[in-house]
């Protein structure tokens, strides 16, 4: 990774450390906001201390790390009030569930919660731990609650963990720490915010599905079509540039986003593709898919190149492949939105309408693949944003302004279901306390 030594310049990141197996990765946290600038003060608490030493943490931050609210000499106290108004921004990575518990409700068992809670900064949340825990309702609200005061969530990545499950829970990676802690301190400056969008997909994941599929016929052939996947790539490059983590589920083309924050995963066929899916879509906040997926692949793949019987037809009998969007669409939650393609050449309206009742999105992306600058291959498009309350049409644009519209939407419908959703779940339970 390519560390702008500058991108962090001035600015002062108080660091919280708790008690998880993930907390080694401090270190390089430590090592990352340095070598990008900014100044790093460390609190860890005594649990933490099990899983990696003080020293290290200030060997790497040149600052004292500190952990217990008195010094262990001269009868001198650790000021947390002091240490909260240092700071412009808060990052506890790794945060335990026990830590995110305490938060969420007041408790001030230690020098980094009476920290969090005397804290004027912004204060970032990265939680790690095990899938269940993380998955659990009362994680799940604690941290809504968190989000619900002003503070901000990285949410877990998904990968194996330390008890031998693998699942959502992994701490994100230092990298996408800092690239977020980059973004936040790039958007706080921003004096002009860009014209008709906003910043909402900081700490959100967005997956999107691209290019082609091929659906093998032999070791040599198979049966494709014309997408080069620069619909998807465009809307991709798009969402990083809002703060989001982006996972690319890529069919075969050359092409490649210019951000090299895209994770990319590279599918050959639709069986890949839904695979893929079906292995991020529970952790993305929005899921477009914008692929032209294979709607039919060969019953059976040959082994062997198949020989040309001179003089006869050849007929290949096709199956019907899964439908992706359905079925991603289909697990929907109330807190994710989700997005389609229709790519038609006829009755453009009512098919695309079809599409949305049937694959459970909240909007399709019309193109017309009879339209010269829409569709394949083009630099170009010209879409209709078909909505359950009715279709607006865009004029030709390059895809990377389809691309920020249709994110543009997707972050503001986001907003409405993640608010509606804090509304039902929090107020009763705050009406209770
Ligand atoms: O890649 P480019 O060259 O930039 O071209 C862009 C594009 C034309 C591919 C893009 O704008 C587009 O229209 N993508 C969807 C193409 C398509 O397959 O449309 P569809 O109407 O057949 O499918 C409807 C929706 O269901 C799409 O969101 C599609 O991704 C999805 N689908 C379809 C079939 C299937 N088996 N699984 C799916 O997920």
């Amino acid at each position: 990774m390519v560390i702008d030594a500058q991108s962090l310049a001035g600015k002062r990141i108080l660091l919280g450390v708790t008690g998880s197996i993930s907390a080694y990765k401090s270190a390089l946290l430590v090592r990352l906001f340095v070598k990008a600038g900014a100044e790093v003060r460390v609190i860890m608490t005594e649990a933490a201390s099990h899983f990696i030493p003080a020293l290290t943490l200030s060997t790497l931050s040149h600052n004292e790390v500190l952990s217990s609210f008195e010094r262990a000499e001269g009868g001198l106290w650790n000021n947390h009030v002091e240490l909260g108004l240092w700071a412009d921004l808060m990052v506890i990575a790794p945060a335990t569930a026990q830590t995110l518990a305490s938060a969420a409700n007041g408790l001030c068992p230690n020098l980094l919660l009476a920290t969090y809670l005397s804290a004027r900064c912004p204060v970032v949340w990265c939680p790690a731990m095990d899938l269940d825990m993380y998955a659990h309702p009362a994680t799940v609200q604690n941290l809504e609650r968190l989000q619900s005061f002003g503070n901000h969530v990285i949410e877990a990545e998904s990968g194996e963990l330390a008890s031998g499950l693998s699942g959502q829970g992994r701490l994100a990676e230092p990298e996408h720490i800092l690239d977020w802690v980059r973004h936040f301190f790039n958007v706080a400056s921003s004096k002009a915010p860009t014209v008709g969008l906003n910043q909402d997909l900081v700490g959100k994941t967005v997956m999107i599905t691209a290019g082609p599929t091929h659906e093998a016929i032999d070791p040599v052939r198979f049966i494709g079509n014309h997408s080069t996947g620069k619909m998807g790539i465009a809307m991709a490059d798009a969402a990083t540039h809002l703060g989001a983590r982006v996972i690319l589920v890529l069919g075969p083309t050359h092409l490649r986003p210019q951000s090299e924050k895209v994770s990319v995963i590279l599918v050959q066929s639709a069986q890949d593709m839904l695979a893929a899916c079906q292995q991020y879509a529970h952790e993305a906040h929005v899921c477009i898919f914008a692929a032209a997926v294979a709607d039919y692949r060969v019953a059976t793949v040959a082994e062997q190149k198949i020989k040309k019987q001179s003089g006869e037809d050849f007929a290949i009998t096709l199956v019907q492949n899964p439908d992706i969007a359905k079925t991603i669409g289909n697990t929907k939650r109330s807190d994710q939105v989700m997005i389609g393609f229709a790519l038609e050449t006829e009755n453009l309206l009512a098919y695309a309408q079809g599409k949305l009742r049937a694959k459970n999105m909240d909007m399709i992306v019309l193109n017309d693949a009879k339209q010269q600058g829409a569709g394949f291959g083009a630099d170009t498009n010209i879409v209709t944003f078909v909505t359950e309350n009715g279709s607006t049409e865009l004029p030709l644009l390059p895809k990377s302004e389809v691309a920020n519209a249709i994110l543009d939407f997707a972050s503001r419908l986001l907003n409405t279901k993640l608010a509606t959703q804090l509304e039902t779940h929090t107020l009763p339970q705050l009406l209770v306390l």
